[in-house]
């Protein structure tokens, strides 16, 4: 979503800000924008495209300052619809959805107000103006209580301009004070350093950046206290001179799987968390995107090899289902940001409904992680491609841990997961070939991934990296399920990609790929089983190093990440910022 930040202190702030915004592009790079002020001159620099677009503002001078990147909600992509948003006195950025915009709005335009831009945004801005008299806290805090919807807000006023005022409510935001000055952001690692204090605001908290002074406020407003939170100052080193972050974080995944295993054998709370789970009689996972489809991959495993029922919902229709949460659910939310709006929004309301929450996170500190009864964290690092890669593949890893210790405790025998690490090296390494398919995916219409079990949830997975980031229209299908209409979309030359690792059914996927190439498709394998390999219908395969089929997806998306990234670079696209699309989605 959007990536706002803040700065009061000594130092110029437009380098600050700006600096803070490269940290935060991955949250939106619609539009972006910085206001400044020295206390005499408020200057706010806009435009349209990625934080480097605002380079030249660097010089601009003033110590207090805010700063936004934007994927658009409310309102197209414009100079006027970016941040910061400005009336009268008041300055602000905000990241988040106000549903109520429409009615304030047209409140105030019956009161003879003039709007500039289509956004909700500019409406807070208006309301904290109409509320101001000399104490922006206040003003704030009595705009917020007009809002629905989800804010982060940092504002500054032109009649205060030695203060930030803070705001969150469903919007991640951090606070702190760092050597120079005081910051806010929404994510840490925009305003990290070498012993910085941090702290995180909750939902309905105010915060006041006056001078050295940080004071935060409760929903009623009343002074609270705050603990800091611990942050890694490398977490936030995400430097690197290479071509894209997509193909380095697909380089990172046997490193990361290494790791998840070692974290898992070594931390506490990974005992806590079975403990539940070997409790459990069902389950419930939710999630968006990627993650959903780890959840399928979970659902797979656990129900093969535990027999526990597990129901996988993508957590934005879980949240309007009025699902029903027998007694002793246990609700796993699966989120590599641990802020995606929909997720949230379906924890809370299976913690309302009784479920015990554990969430699956990689991001410490997000707001999932405070919400949650327990927290397992994957160990994928930072990622910063918007399309999520190695995040994926240390979902699983942790998932299938799960699934191995619940069956230990049932006394099941579970495939090892010993080895993963080294296997998808060795699939990397194989799968660079996929490099010499991308010609027949340039100029596809469309392409498709099938695969049956866990081979699904791959190609679902498959599909989904190759849309996001090619833009080529791409279906990932049950196999078996082919036949019953997606059939009729084959063409000659249509591109489909099957996935087959499990023995048992492998020929029942060859049957669909049979019908498929009867209509022209070109045929692409991941298996491995090399007597497919040589079928007559097979263009081109990726041979992958043997492993439980249970788990087989922990490999065979490799080379289904390595074929969406190549077609997208062939299509002259940027693999780490695909259009429209953001790697933290906190707006529902
Ligand atoms: C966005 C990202 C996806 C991600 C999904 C869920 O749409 O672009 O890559 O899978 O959100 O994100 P989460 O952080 O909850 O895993």
């Amino acid at each position: 979503m959007c990536g706002i930040v803040g700065y009061i202190g000594k130092k110029q702030a437009a380098p600050v800000l700006i600096e803070g915004l490269y940290k935060l592009e991955y949250r939106g790079y619609d539009s972006v924008g910085i206001a400044v002020s020295d206390g005499e001159e408020l200057r706010i620099v806009k435009r349209i495209g990625r934080v480097k677009e605002i380079e030249c503002a660097r010089r601009e001078r003033g110590t207090v300052g805010i700063g936004h990147t934007r994927w658009a909600t409310n309102g197209g992509v414009s100079v006027e619809n970016a941040h910061p948003h400005s009336y009268k006195n008041i300055v602000l950025v905000h990241n988040g959805i106000i549903e109520n915009a429409e009615k304030l709005k047209y409140d105030l335009l019956a009161k003879g107000e003039k709007f500039y831009s289509e956004t909700d945004s500019e409406v807070i801005a208006h309301l904290i103006a109409d509320a101001y008299s000399g104490d922006l806290l206040g003003a704030v805090m009595r705009a917020c209580s007009q809002l629905t919807g989800s804010y982060a807000l940092a504002v500054f006023s032109t009649d205060e301009p030695r203060m930030l005022v803070c705001a969150r409510m469903h919007s991640p935001l951090i606070v702190g004070k760092a050597k120079e000055g005081l910051v806010v952001a929404s994510d840490i690692p925009a305003v990290a350093e070498k012993d910085a204090r941090l702290y995180t605001l909750n939902d309905g908290e105010f915060a006041k950046l006056e001078g050295d002074e940080l004071l935060f406020f409760s929903a009623a407003g009343r002074r609270i206290g705050k603990d800091t939170i611990e942050f890694d100052l490398n977490e936030g080193c995400v430097e690197w001179n290479g071509r894209h972050f997509m193909r380095k974080e697909i380089d990172e995944i046997p490193k990361v799987l290494q790791a998840s295993r070692l974290e898992i054998e070594n931390d506490s709370c990974f005992s806590d968390f079975y403990k539940v789970l070997c409790q459990t009689e069902y389950i419930q996972i939710v999630a968006c995107g990627t993650a959903y489809h780890s959840g399928l991959c979970l659902k797979s495993a656990m129900e093969r090899i535990c027999r526990v029922p597990t129901e996988v919902c993508i957590a934005s229709e879980y949240r309007y289902s009025d699902p029903i949460v027998a007694k002793g659910t246990l609700l796993i939310a699966i989120s590599q940001s641990g802020e995606t709006a929909d997720t949230i929004a379906a924890v809370r309301l299976a913690k309302k409904r009784g479920a015990y929450v554990a969430a699956v996170v990689n991001v410490r500190y997000s707001s999932l992680t405070r919400l949650a009864d327990v927290v397992l964290y994957t160990q994928a690092g930072r990622e910063v491609a918007v399309a999520a890669t190695k995040s994926f593949n240390a979902q699983l890893i942790a998932l299938y841990s799960i699934a191995e210790t619940v069956a230990s405790v049932k006394g099941v025998k579970a495939p090892s997961l010993t080895g993963l690490a080294r296997k998808a090296a060795e699939t990397i390494a194989i799968s660079e070939t996929v490099r010499s398919w991308t010609p027949y995916f340039v100029g596809a219409k469309s392409a498709y991934f099938i695969g049956r079990g866990a081979d699904m949830c791959a190609a679902l997975e498959g599909s989904l990296k190759l849309k996001e980031i090619s833009y080529l229209p791409s279906e990932g299908y049950a196999a078996g399920e082919l036949k019953h209409g997606t059939l009729a979309l084959i063409e000659p030359y249509t591109p489909v990609v099957a996935i087959i690792t499990r023995r048992d059914i492998a020929q029942k996927t060859m049957n669909a790929v049979r019908e498929a190439y009867s209509r022209g498709a070109v045929i692409f394998l991941v298996t491995c089983f090399k007597e497919f390999c040589d079928e007559k219908e097979v263009t081109a395969s990726v041979l992958i190093p043997k492993c439980p089929p249970d788990y087989s997806p922990i490999l065979s998306v490799i080379p289904l990440q390595l074929l969406a990234y190549y077609t997208s670079v062939a299509r002259g696209n940027d693999p780490d910022k695909p259009r429209n699309l953001a790697k933290s989605v906190t707006v529902e």
